[in-house]
């Protein structure tokens, strides 16, 4: 934890109440806030109980012993239980008469002059066998329970067999966001020692082709882990190939059977490992195991978006992001819900095409986040009013905190009004939402997630651990374990204990500042650790910094976070070059040039700024407090008596911003 941050200011005041209308909470799986909280006293009373009586919903090969088994910070759930992710994704659902719903109903982002998009719509029956034919292959590849499999793909209902089949054959996935670099490839492939690549040929994105299997080539120069590349032929185009280690997706399921034995999956063996950054330069690679995290899904996916059979329901994020995995893969097909994927970009053609989508496919859930909708409100109004939303019914939100402008703008233009917004706080490490209105229940505010889910003892608390009185900023933690919670890190065990229960005694420690309201809701106050949240997207500015000293004119490099219209944050790089190399238009080209190539395009500095010296301290600790006051106001007015040289401020004010 940064100990810049000695105490967290909170001045946001937002009163406006919005509660469900009689209508809505009538038709809603819970209908009022006394059956809430009555749900939520037992989920934290008798988890045992409450949890219990979820699993039972779903299909398990062999009951569990034990619901929870908690020797913190070490929580086992529904031990000793059985079960498959993917069989209860498909498998169960057909057994209910869901076969012929369509469970993936994707479009393509080309459109041809005048033309419609591609769309294809997937029943569960189909992507049942589509499952199987692709877990058979990866068998026949050797892919056995338990190898780590790479997945590093496009929007395509490809993307969500290849996790299912994962999942069934037991093998952990390791998926990563098709807009990272080959260097980020190479060093997620290398912790997660994986044999197996899945990729595609590239795919669509604002009208041109991002060349996914390129990346793949690159990234593989630096490892040779990897001993079979799948790629799905998507877009088309020419691409090399390295015989014997690459293979077609179509040789792969051709004349595979469409039945497939489901692998019996301890309910702790590991689902998949997600990276994500941390306050240090390496990514962590998050654990989430099978039973807890599927329940978690189940039930958060049900009770958030109140998903009923006939909704269409459509969660904008990329499944390179935990909100993918949870909220377009597991949660609404174990729910036996219609899934919407789109391969593509918001602004393709233009900034109507998800209005388009909504009014095509009569969405009824839309869950995106807060940058999105901020990239909509700029495009104008006039957009959206060209269309017939009137099929939307549940709105979220995620990712960040939404400021009031974005939410009330989200309500009125968005959902006319009519359509409950939840804004759900969670994280990678949760797994599942945490905080959230429920539809049906809550009465919103606009710009906080609210309250808990069931099961999750949320709290604002000191560093001590002690609860803080309503409205005094505070850590967010958890004190209680939940099914989704992160298991652990990959390859890094005592980082797991260090960067999450450590900080504050015997809870779970988020990383958030937050506060509670009088009336128990809780306001996220961002990040109080060294992690930046980019359009929704979580960076280190460790990992920024790393890249950037890789250069060979870069001595020191420290990045902080700024204020940012459209993406929430931005991020601001202050550089100091060692002797012999100066600034100039060029260097500054070439060190964006080396952060989009190790770490993706999101990580590209908004500021570059080139000083002679950084503010430290008298011990040596870079004062970011003081260079994100510099980079977000242009002035230093904070507290500097730590600061061991003075002159370094009025350098820093006249160096070179932009
Ligand atoms: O700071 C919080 C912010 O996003 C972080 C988690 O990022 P990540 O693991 O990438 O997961 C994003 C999708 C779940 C949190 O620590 N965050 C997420 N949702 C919200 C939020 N901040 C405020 N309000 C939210 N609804």
């Amino acid at each position: 934890m940064s100990s810049d941050h000695v105490a967290i200011e909170s001045s946001l005041q937002e009163n406006r109440l919005f509660p469900p209308s009689a209508q809505f909470s009538a038709q809603s799986h819970i209908k009022s806030r006394q059956q809430y909280e009555q749900m939520y006293r037992q989920s934290i009373d008798d988890p045992d109980t409450f949890w219990g009586n979820v699993a039972k919903e779903l299909s398990w090969s062999r009951p569990w012993d034990k619901v929870l088994d908690w020797k913190s910070p070490y929580a086992k759930w529904f031990v000793g239980g059985q079960t498959n992710m993917a069989v209860n994704c498909l498998d169960r659902n057909i057994e209910r008469g869901l076969g012929d719903k369509v469970a993936i109903l994707w479009e393509g982002e080309p459109l041809a002059q005048g033309k419609s998009p591609e769309i294809r719509r997937i029943t569960y029956r189909q992507l049942h066998q589509m499952t199987n034919r692709f877990a058979n292959g990866l068998r026949k590849l050797g892919v056995k329970k338990g190898d780590r499999v790479t997945i590093y793909m496009p929007m395509v209902p490809e993307a969500a067999v290849a996790m299912l089949a994962c999942a069934r054959i037991g093998a952990p996935h390791s998926v990563i966001f098709g807009g990272f670099s080959s260097q980020a490839i190479s060093d997620r492939v290398i912790d997660a020692q994986s044999q197996y690549l899945i990729t595609s040929d590239g795919g669509w994105r604002r009208g041109s082709v991002v060349e996914l299997k390129k990346n793949v080539d690159e990234a593989l120069t630096k490892t040779d882990l990897i001993k079979k590349v799948i790629v799905l032929k998507h877009t088309g185009q020419q691409i090399p190939w390295i015989e014997g280690r690459d293979v077609d997706w179509k040789d792969v399921i051709d004349g595979a059977s469409d039945q497939c034995a489901a692998e019996p999956m301890d309910s702790e063996d590991l689902l998949y490992v997600l990276y994500t950054s941390g306050s240090t330069g390496k990514p962590k690679g998050i654990i989430h195991t099978t039973g807890g995290y599927m329940v978690g899904c189940y039930l958060t996916t049900k009770y958030t978006f109140d998903l009923h059979d006939n909704d269409v329901y459509w969660c904008t994020a990329d499944i390179g992001w935990v909100t993918g995995h949870s909220y377009v893969v597991y949660g609404p097909l174990c729910n036996g819900a219609t899934t919407f994927m789109y391969e593509g970009a918001p602004n393709f053609p233009d900034f109507s095409r998800f209005w388009d989508i909504i009014e095509r496919h009569k969405i009824t859930i839309f869950y995106t986040a807060p940058t999105a909708i901020r990239a909509f409100m700029k495009a104008g109004r006039e957009l959206v009013d060209k269309h017939d939303l009137s099929s939307l019914r549940v709105l979220g939100s995620v990712g960040e905190p939404i400021n009031p402008e974005a939410w009330i703008w989200y309500q009125q233009v968005i959902g006319h009004g009519k359509c409950p917004i939840v804004d759900t706080w969670w994280q990678t490490e949760t797994g599942c939402i945490m905080i959230t209105p429920l539809p049906g229940v809550t009465a919103t505010k606009p710009g906080t997630a609210t309250l808990p889910f069931f099961g999750i003892d949320a709290a604002v608390v000191d560093r001590t651990g002690k609860e803080l009185p309503p409205n005094q900023g505070g850590l967010l933690v958890m004190r209680k374990p939940w099914p989704s919670m992160l298991r652990g890190i990959f390859n890094d065990p005592d980082r797991y204990v260090r960067q999450y229960w450590s900080d504050v005694p015997g809870c779970y420690f988020s990383g958030d500042g937050a506060r509670r309201d009088s009336d128990g809701y809780f306001w996220i106050m961002g990040r109080v650790d060294d992690v930046l949240n980019v359009s929704g997207h979580r960076l280190g500015t460790a990992e920024i910094e790393s890249a950037l000293v890789s250069h060979e004119a870069v001595a020191e490099a420290a990045v902080v976070g700024v204020p940012h219209e459209m993406k929430g944050q931005g991020v601001a790089a202050f550089v100091t070059l060692k002797a012999g190399y100066h600034a100039s238009d060029d260097l500054k080209k070439q060190l964006l040039n080396t952060v989009v190539k190790a770490i993706g395009a999101i990580a590209r500095p908004d500021q570059i700024r080139f000083s002679e010296a950084l503010p430290k301290t008298r011990s040596g600790k870079i004062m970011r407090r003081l260079l994100k006051e510099l980079a977000g106001t242009g002035d230093v007015k904070g507290d500097v008596t730590t600061l061991e040289d003075f002159s370094v401020i009025a350098r820093l004010k006249e160096s070179d911003e932009g």
